[in-house]
């Protein structure tokens, strides 16, 4: 098992990434729950990952704590990206920011600093004029943007001098269509896509149907779902995958697979039996409700003064879909016999602000796009 090295700007990342994502908070944290946690992402580590990806909003910031401690002794064998709000993205929003996730992380440096989705209501020249101070200090070693469209990217190309080195988007076998646009911009230059739910947030681990091409693949390469998912991204080149796992057993299987390289004739052939192309549905047809004691909004009133404080906010988001920038697609489930279809359980939280901002943005008998799927998860 060896996970290849890549270089950004001579620095060596790993050619897969790890997610601090499902950490919890500090209120939720027990002893036990955070040395499983650091344990996990030591061994990640020693099995040769070295791109951790987190977050100030993982957690409420628990996330770069655990991570942190994690790698307190070998700070500079590790590559840490994090990310800031996008209702952070103003000069005193990022420079307040970046204090705190140096403080979490328990270093001096951040190696990649992102933005986690354009904020419509900062001009990115505002954000930009902060970043390079904190590149010139040496607290961040590189930008990168997430989340936003291709024109978004090329705006931010321009008005950074080229400076942005990487972009943080969704990319898997099945759902490629939002990196498509991306994927030239990464290819033999040093500009990087960490790709992000690239085992389809779990369901592409056992959900590959075995038609003939992937039954030759398996046999070929003697690989299993999840590592064929991941070595399908991986094929394209500057790319990076950024997977999550809470299992030492999980975590090990997918890296056996990570020496393995597709040709451009199985990539190709792979992308044509499994891209999922979302439909379009009305938002009439969603129903929304609470999960596990999480409760969203029942009206458009309550989704816009956001009194839980989700971020991004509804209202940030549905100005953004107004100015043509559109989250990934719904993530739903159905229909039930009502026709009606659900939020898909895995980030319900993200499935309901992003429902909630089309809802802002528009009226309940606008189409949006979905990924359909027709049972929820365990
Ligand atoms: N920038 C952004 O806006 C953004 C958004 C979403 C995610 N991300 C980043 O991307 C990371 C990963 O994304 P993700 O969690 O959405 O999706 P993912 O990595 O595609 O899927 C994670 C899921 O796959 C399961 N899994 C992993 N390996 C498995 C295996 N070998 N067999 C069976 N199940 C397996 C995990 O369950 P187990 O725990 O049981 O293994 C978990 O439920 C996050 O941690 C975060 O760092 C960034």
């Amino acid at each position: 098992m060896s996970v290849s090295l890549d270089t950004v700007d001579g620095t060596p990342i790993s050619r897969l990434a790890f997610g601090a994502t499902g950490t919890g908070t500090a209120e939720q944290a027990t002893p036990e729950k955070d040395a499983s946690r650091i344990n996990l992402f030591r061994s990640a580590f020693e099995l040769g990952i070295n791109v951790f990806d987190t977050a100030e909003l993982y957690g409420g910031g628990y996330s770069e704590i655990l991570l942190g401690r994690a790698f307190s002794r070998c700070r500079e064998s590790v590559f840490i990206c994090t990310k800031f709000n996008p209702d952070n993205a103003s000069a005193a929003g990022i420079a307040r920011a970046v204090e705190g996730s140096l403080r979490r992380l328990g270093t001096d440096y951040i190696d990649l600093y992102q933005l986690h989705w354009p904020s419509p209501f900062v001009p990115f020249e505002e954000s930009w004029h902060t970043l390079t101070r904190l590149l010139e200090e040496g607290k961040i070693r590189f930008f990168g943007v997430g989340n936003c469209s291709y024109e978004e990217l090329l705006n931010y190309e321009f008005l950074s001098g080229g400076k942005i080195t990487s972009v943080e988007l969704p990319f898997n076998i099945a759902e490629p269509e939002i990196a498509k646009p991306f994927l030239s911009w990464a290819c033999n230059t040093e500009k990087r896509i960490f790709a992000y739910s690239p085992l389809g947030q779990g369901r592409l681990c056992h959900s590959l149907s075995k038609v003939p091409i992937l039954l030759e693949i398996f046999e070929r390469h003697s690989i299993s779902e999840n590592q064929l998912a991941l070595a399908w991204v991986m094929s394209h080149p500057g790319t990076v995958p950024v997977f999550q796992t809470s299992s030492l057993n999980h975590l090990r299987d997918n890296l056996a697979g990570a020496s393995i390289s597709l040709n451009q004739k199985e990539v190709k052939e792979l992308g044509n039996v499994y891209a999922t192309p979302p439909r379009e549905i009305r938002l009439s047809q969603v129903r929304i409700g609470s999960l596990d004691g999480r409760d969203g909004y029942s009206s458009c009133e309550e989704a816009q003064d956001n009194l839980h404080n989700w971020i991004p906010s509804p209202a940030l988001l549905a100005e953004r879909i107004r100015r043509g920038g559109h989250p990934p697609p719904l993530r739903l489930v159905g229909p039930n016999v009502e026709g009606l279809y659900c939020l898909d359980r895995y980030d319900f939280g993200g499935e309901m602000k992003k429902y909630w901002a089309w809802r802002l943005a528009f009226d309940e008998n606008a189409k949006v796009l979905a990924y359909i799927f027709d049972s929820q998860r365990k």
